[in-house]
């Protein structure tokens, strides 16, 4: 079996080398050539972990090549997959501007039947907009193939993109003809031998499930945030009450971890699109507008701290902030709670020290010379008046807490991934700051 791979953005690199991995023939297409060159080279334009070494693996198997040449790759493939871009406008719509642009080329280039399925996260109703898009190419080259589209959309995590790929939890499949479904079935089958299943539907209900299962784990950290700040008005620990709720399987112990906020390229905008499309056909999503407030809320819980321990003095201050990307294991900056923090931080006349194990050079075109990057975690401490944690990386957890405490001007610290045990920081000598957990208690009135 051959398969083309269209866009090599971050689902269709992986989505691409994966497939090769398995020992499928695979193109991946890109229209920009420098792209191309760089990736013919070893050179690939995302951090992901395993992932260079893997696609270097199989470019040597001669499984895995890169393209610009669309016409050449469809006209040999058996499926095809879209994986370009779907970037949000204005109005937090996704834009399928690039999608039914493949979709034509596909048309204009298809000799023999092929399955086009799209990949990206795309709006229900897109399939057929697709499908559309290459029967018109084919009628107006006057060409008459056979072809049919499918939905399969991705659950990859950034940080863990391989395992997820290549060890799904599910596969999810929407088809609109049985011959589409067995050439899916074929290609999907050395992906289910750890028992989890592929599940086949009609293609609408595919386009949803994708909104759905983000839509449903952001509205469970929004609700935990929600539960955290309540906490530590009251006096709880949501660390207890995590676990107290997590134990009943219905509600699971995954996605229950109070924070500063989800971010991300996926969660922000995918809710976004489902209230835009809810919106566009006369419904409202009552909850996931309220997840997306709290969530807008919660970026800024960190710094309401900081504000709140300095008195609102925050003018010459010096923060270390560690951890910029959006989650550990990623360079990705996008949407990260990390640029709101820096952003009130600086507007209040502090200064910003910040250290990343991966994603510097992205934070440094990001953020410019705003912040002053350190070459490690403890460089960045130097004279700070407070350290930030803010994103949990493995090589924040168990610092050593005298060095840190020797390097600061003051020995403050504000958790906003609870990654540190309270009463240890207090014992340290630490003012110790979390989410919903209040360290210093007020009695309550009982
Ligand atoms: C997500 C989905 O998990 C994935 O299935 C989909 O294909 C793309 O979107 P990703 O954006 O890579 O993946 O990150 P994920 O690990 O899901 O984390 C998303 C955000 O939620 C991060 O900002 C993270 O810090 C936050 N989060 C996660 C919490 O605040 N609490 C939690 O308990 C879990």
């Amino acid at each position: 079996m051959k398969i083309a791979v269209v866009g090599t953005g971050y689902v269709g690199l992986v989505t691409g080398t994966c497939f090769a991995e398995v020992g499928i023939e695979v193109t991946c297409i890109d229209i920009d050539q420098k792209k191309i060159d760089n990736l013919n080279h070893g050179i690939l334009p995302i951090y992901e972990p395993g992932l260079e070494e893997i696609v270097s693996r199989n470019v040597s198997a001669g499984r895995l090549s890169f393209s610009t040449n669309l016409a050449e790759s469809i006209q040999e493939a058996d499926v095809a997959f879209i994986a370009v871009g779907t970037p949000p406008g204005d109005d937090g719509s996704a834009d399928l501007k690039y999608v039914l642009a493949v979709a034509r080329a596909i048309g204009e280039n298809l000799n023999d039947y092929c399955v086009v399925v799209t990949k990206s996260t795309v709006p229900v109703g897109t399939a057929a907009k697709v499908h559309r898009e290459i029967e018109q190419a084919l009628y107006l080259r006057g060409a008459e193939v056979e072809f049919d589209v499918a939905s399969n959309p991705e659950f990859l995590k950034e940080g863990a993109a391989i395992d997820d790929f290549l060890k799904p939890d599910r596969i999810v499949i929407g088809v609109a003809s049985e011959r589409a479904q067995e050439v899916m079935s074929r290609l999907y089958k050395p992906f289910l031998l750890n028992g989890h299943p592929i599940i086949f539907m009609d293609i609408p209900s595919a386009e949803m499930t994708k909104y759905a299962a983000n839509s449903m784990l952001a509205t469970k950290i929004s609700f935990m945030n929600d539960i955290a700040n309540l906490c530590e008005i009251m006096g709880a620990d949501v660390n207890m009450v995590r676990k107290g709720i997590g134990s009943d399987a219905r509600i699971g112990t995954k996605f229950i971890y109070p924070g500063i906020g989800y971010g991300g390229s996926c969660f922000p905008k995918d809710v976004k699109a489902l209230i835009k499309t809810a919106a566009e056909n006369g419904y409202e999503m009552q909850v996931l507008k309220a997840v997306e407030s709290v969530n807008e809320a919660q970026k800024s819980v960190l710094f309401n701290k900081v504000t709140e321990h300095f008195g609102g003095e925050l003018q010459g201050k010096k923060f270390a902030v560690w951890g910029l990307s959006f989650k550990p294991k990623t360079d990705d900056m996008r949407e990260a709670p990390s640029l709101v923090i820096i952003d009130k931080l600086l507007e209040q006349g502090a200064t910003v020290a910040g250290y990343d194990p991966v994603a510097m050079p992205e934070a440094r075109h990001t953020l410019g010379d705003r912040i002053t990057y350190a070459k490690d975690p403890f460089e960045a401490l130097i004279d700070a008046d407070a350290l930030l944690v803010v994103t949990e990386w493995p090589e924040f957890r168990s610092p050593n807490f005298g060095v840190v405490g020797r390097l600061m001007k003051d020995k403050v610290i504000f958790d906003g991934r609870n990654i540190y045990e309270p009463q240890q920081m207090q014992e340290a000598g630490f003012i110790y700051h979390c989410i919903g957990i209040r360290t210093e208690y007020k009695e309550l009135a009982f």
